[in-house]
């Protein structure tokens, strides 16, 4: 803090105590001029009230005084004077730097631990598991949900079911969240509605749902132009990110309008890269979390 400001902020302070240590005393001796009934002869209120003249309370009077008291010490103690530090020689930074290294000391060997160990043991340990969790909450519940059951709005994928887009391997899941995942999805509303919604109830009749069986049958003719992604029989192809259609698991949902609209306007899912973002140990963590299941946070 340079001079100027000190001294600007030395002078505030005590104008601002002079002022209000000034009224206190003034306010304590100065006589009000009171009439014979012990009012002030004030009348408010359309002549409903009138104005008493009594002396303030004792509590009142300590109180006020303490509060200089305390303030004055407060200004010896801690900083607040302009430049001054306080004889305690305390400050918001060195808390904090304190609280930091306490934090590195306490979360250290976990830490270190998370950086070389495969995930699938650290899902074993409950402290590990309990920071991936936090980590999970802290960067990735806003896409995947709190309880990591997806959204299909944006087509971010139910995390501990076991279907997966992409592999639900440890190494495969690491992957998914260092680099990033996408898909492109064509979109196919040039077919014509009728056709897009033969193929919306094809893709139906895949995991079992109920569908128009005659829809279906002529959907199934068109299906050759998706099998090159989702395969001739809709099982998916993780390395196109070509999600399985014969399962209940759905990035953008089941029901037929969702994927009529998914066949008709294509689908662009984006998971961005983490692995500038996070170390590799709190990625580690995440995905142990995600092994265990996802328990409470
Ligand atoms: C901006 C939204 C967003 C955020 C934030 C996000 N994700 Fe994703 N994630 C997605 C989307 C969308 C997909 C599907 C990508 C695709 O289209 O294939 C996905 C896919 C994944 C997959 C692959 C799933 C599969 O079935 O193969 C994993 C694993 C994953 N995310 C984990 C995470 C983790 C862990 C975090 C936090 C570090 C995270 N995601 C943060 C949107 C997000
Ligand atoms: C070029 C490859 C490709 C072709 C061809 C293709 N798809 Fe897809 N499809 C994808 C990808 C990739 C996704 C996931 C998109 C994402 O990651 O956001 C997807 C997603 C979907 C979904 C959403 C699934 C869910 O879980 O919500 C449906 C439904 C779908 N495709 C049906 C079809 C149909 C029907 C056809 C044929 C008309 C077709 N796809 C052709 C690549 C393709």
């Amino acid at each position: 803090m340079s001079l100027h400001w000190s001294l600007w902020i030395m002078f505030l302070v005590v104008l601002n105590l002079g002022i209000t240590l000034f009224l206190f005393l003034w306010g304590t001796r100065v006589h009000i001029p009171t009439r014979d009934d012990g009012t002030t002869g004030h009348v408010w209120a359309h002549g409903t009230l009138r104005e008493g003249v009594r002396k303030l309370p004792g509590w009142w009077y300590w109180m006020s005084a303490s509060t200089f008291v305390i303030g004055i010490g407060y200004l010896v103690l801690y900083p607040g004077f302009g430049a001054y530090d306080g004889i305690l020689d305390w400050s918001s930074r060195a808390q904090l730097e304190q609280a930091q290294a306490r934090n590195e000391e306490r979360l250290g060997p976990v830490m270190e631990q998370a950086r070389t160990q495969a995930p699938s043991e650290l899902a074993s340990d409950a402290d590990a598991v309990r920071i991936g969790g936090r980590l999970f909450q802290d960067n990735c519940a806003a896409c995947h949900g709190l309880d990591a059951r997806g959204r299909t709005a944006i087509g971010a994928p139910d995390l501990l079911d076991d279907h997966w887009v992409h592999g639900g391997d440890e190494d495969t899941i690491l992957d998914s969240i260092r680099e990033g995942r996408g898909g492109v999805m064509p979109a196919w509303g040039f077919l014509g509605y009728g056709r897009v919604k033969n193929l919306a109830h094809y893709v139906r009749s895949l995991s079992g749902q109920s569908h128009d069986t005659a829809a279906a049958a002529v959907g199934r003719e068109h299906f050759s132009t998706c099998a090159g992604c989702h395969g001739p029989d809709g099982t998916g192809n993780p390395a196109m990110g070509a999600p399985d259609l014969t399962d209940e698991a759905w990035m953008y949902g089941g029901e037929l309008e969702q994927i009529i609209a998914s066949i008709r306007d294509g689908r662009q899912g984006e998971m961005p890269p983490w692995k500038d973002r996070l170390d590799e140990a709190r990625i580690r963590l995440i995905t142990a979390w995600i092994l265990s299941n996802g328990p409470s946070y």
